[in-house]
């Protein structure tokens, strides 16, 4: 980080005059030295360069333009078939000691590591611009944001961390002279020699693909890859794990959570943040439309996947969202599951890996039963014709983890508080699995260490496409499974500590809900109606927040009632709550003994009182 500065250097690299950080100038030689692009362009975040972008992004065939009567200001791109998803088995933690990335993370010594990078990286931009990213994770200048600087060579990545993050000239002022940046470098892994063009619209490397965090020095370097968190480093990477090591140091949790408001009849506001673990409907949560018998009441959202939380001076924990927009998966989606978000869908949205309709809009699994039909021809994820025959022999139009990037602003139930420095403050924690026995529809934690337990044990069931045999519980613990930086023995603890700390300093903290939608009845069915209707759940938690639900108390929690749940425009009957709601003890002997498998997976380090917890549940389900 020392080579000299000089003018001439400075011409080089294209610096603009705004750019006043020494470090950060010296930082981008170096890369410009190892990765030896062409050009080198600072973004500043403007509106018209967004748009040239974009226009070039067209030119090159990366993007296309979405019929502008449908889906004004919208772009279509469609990647690579190797280049689809977050790549979690190329996802290292290169931290200095192995114990320190734990059991559930790829580990290599940084200097290996490093070794192995350094010739991947060596001309790995050559005749490409090397594009300089300086974003905001949080609102510009809030004292629970950070900065981060990402140089990639890919102007895909540029127009979506536009889109994602406060990215530009506001990031470098907040920075000064001297601020502090996580450096992000990324690279699709594909140089061109001297007057090859490109043969693909969507460059990657289709054989190596590399993500790297060193957590010590708070490095990130992604390798091969265009996609989403491979490619985006200020989600996963940089919000989720480099941001828990810094929260683990710096007293702080970042977490894979959404906040939203919820506001009574009567004006009164409360806050929420919630983990589940991916593709468990977390973006429809925080969009979420309260039902028929809730006039009056509102949800909004501030964030819909991260949440960076911090100790206020009052001793209460501070929320903000550090993404600025939504990169969320379409297929699915409609106006039945979350209509908040379609509307946030209607202009200024890069699709990725959707269907494209034959009058240029897009289309996706999910969008027929907005219009009970599904187009009779369509150009397929990738570039292929598609009919409702290809369908029904299994050939997906749009690829399961096709993607949306969107503003924040297109939300149409945006919290006004969303880009409020200060942060929310938060009154509840809400974790939630997705399990078809066993956990029940929402119980409330008696004490933090309780919520802790009930967090770390919580798990998904999987599907027997993505995990083998279909309903194997795959352990989920926070729903930070693969964006914890460190171990995950050791972010239980610091968990604890953190709950310990304000408690210490008369505190309240914020009461702590297990939650799960997706209990089945013994014909294999859906019990709970979800979506809109969790509302009655969260009217709930409310309600005891406010002291105004007594609950009862079982062996996993306080829960509810059947008369204390809000049920008006809605059937269900005691019954059916019952099933949702039962504590099968015979379930839970089974369901101890695979916590037991979880935590000798996390032994070293794990914290005692989480076992202590775990003997006094078991006794407990014994008693009753
Ligand atoms: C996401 C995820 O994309 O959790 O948000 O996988
Ligand atoms: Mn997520």
């Amino acid at each position: 980080m020392n080579a000299p500065l000089t003018p001439g250097m400075i011409q080089d690299l294209n610096v603009p005059p705004y750019v006043q950080h020494a470090r950060l100038i010296a930082w981008v030689g170096e890369m410009v030295a190892l990765c030896k692009p062409d050009r080198v362009h600072w973004c500043d975040g403007s509106p018209a360069e967004y748009d040239a972008l974009c226009q070039q992004l067209v030119d090159a065939g990366t993007l296309k333009k979405l019929n502008p009567a449908k889906r004004p200001g919208s772009f279509l791109a469609c990647s690579d078939p190797s280049d689809v998803a977050r790549v979690e088995d190329r996802t290292f933690i290169c931290s200095e000691r192995q114990q320190d990335a734990g059991p559930t993370n790829n580990w290599e010594p940084p200097a290996e590591m490093r070794a192995k990078l350094q010739p991947l990286f060596d001309g790995c931009m050559r005749g490409r611009t090397m594009y300089v990213i300086p974003f905001s994770m949080g609102p510009l200048g809030s004292p629970i944001a950070h900065i981060g600087v990402e140089l990639s060579d890919s102007a895909y990545v540029a127009v979506n961390m536009k889109l994602m993050t406060r990215m530009g000239k506001g990031a470098i002022e907040v920075l000064g002279e001297a601020g502090e940046f996580v450096p992000c470098v990324h690279t699709v892994g594909a140089p061109l020699s001297p007057g090859q063009k490109d043969q693909t619209a969507w460059p990657c490397n289709p054989k190596l693909k590399y993500i790297v965090h060193y957590p010590e020095t708070r490095e990130i370097w992604s390798y091969g890859s265009g996609y989403g968190g491979n490619a985006l480093l200020g989600k996963k990477c940089f919000a989720l794990r480099i941001a828990s090591t810094m929260g683990r140091d710096q007293g702080w949790l970042a977490e894979h959570m959404l906040i939203l408001g919820v506001e009574n009849p009567q004006g009164k506001k409360y806050h929420v943040a919630a983990a589940f673990p991916s593709a468990c409907g977390k973006t429809n949560f925080s969009m979420l439309v309260p039902p028929a018998g809730f006039d009056g009441w509102k949800v909004t959202t501030i964030g819909d996947d991260i949440a960076w939380i911090k100790p206020g001076a009052d001793g209460r924990l501070y929320a903000i969202n550090p993404e600025a927009g939504y990169f969320g998966v379409a297929p699915g989606t409609n106006l039945h599951t979350n209509p908040n978000c379609m509307h946030s869908l209607d202009r200024e949205v890069i699709f990725t890996n959707v269907a494209l309709t034959d009058d240029g809009a897009v289309w996706w699994e999910g969008m027929e039963k907005d219009t009970g039909t599904t187009p009779a021809h369509l150009i397929d994820w990738q570039g292929k014709d598609w009919t409702p025959a290809d369908g029904q022999a299994g050939r997906k139009a749009a690829h399961p983890n096709a993607r949306f990037t969107v503003a924040a602003t297109n939300n149409p139930v945006l919290d006004p508080a969303w880009d409020d420095p200060a942060g929310v403050p938060i009154d509840a924690f809400i974790f939630g699995g997705r399990r078809s026995t066993t956990v029940p529809l929402v119980t409330e934690a008696r004490n933090w260490t309780e919520g802790v337990y009930m967090a770390a044990t919580m798990g998904s069931e999987t599907t027997a496409a993505a995990f083998g045999a279909q309903g194997v519980v795959r352990r989920d613990p926070f729903a930070m499974l693969p964006f914890c930086g460190y171990n995950m023995a050791d972010y239980f603890g610091h968990w604890l500590k953190m709950g310990e700390k304000l408690q210490g300093q008369g505190a309240r903290l914020p009461a702590i809900y297990c939650v799960n939608w997706f209990r089945k009845d013994e014909a294999g069915k859906f019990v709970w109606p979800g979506y809109g209707e969790n509302m009655r759940v969260l009217k709930w938690m409310i309600d005891r927040v406010e002291g105004r639900a007594a609950g009862q108390s079982t062996m996993f929690g306080i829960a509810p009632r059947y008369a204390e749940i809000n049920w008006s425009g809605l059937n269900f009957s005691p019954a059916q709550f019952d099933t949702v709601t039962r504590i099968d003890r015979d379930a839970w002997m089974q369901e101890f003994a695979l916590h037991d498998e979880l935590f000798a997976q996390l032994a070293q380090g794990l914290p005692s009182a989480l076992l202590a917890t775990r003997q006094a549940l078991e006794q407990s389900l014994a008693a009753d």
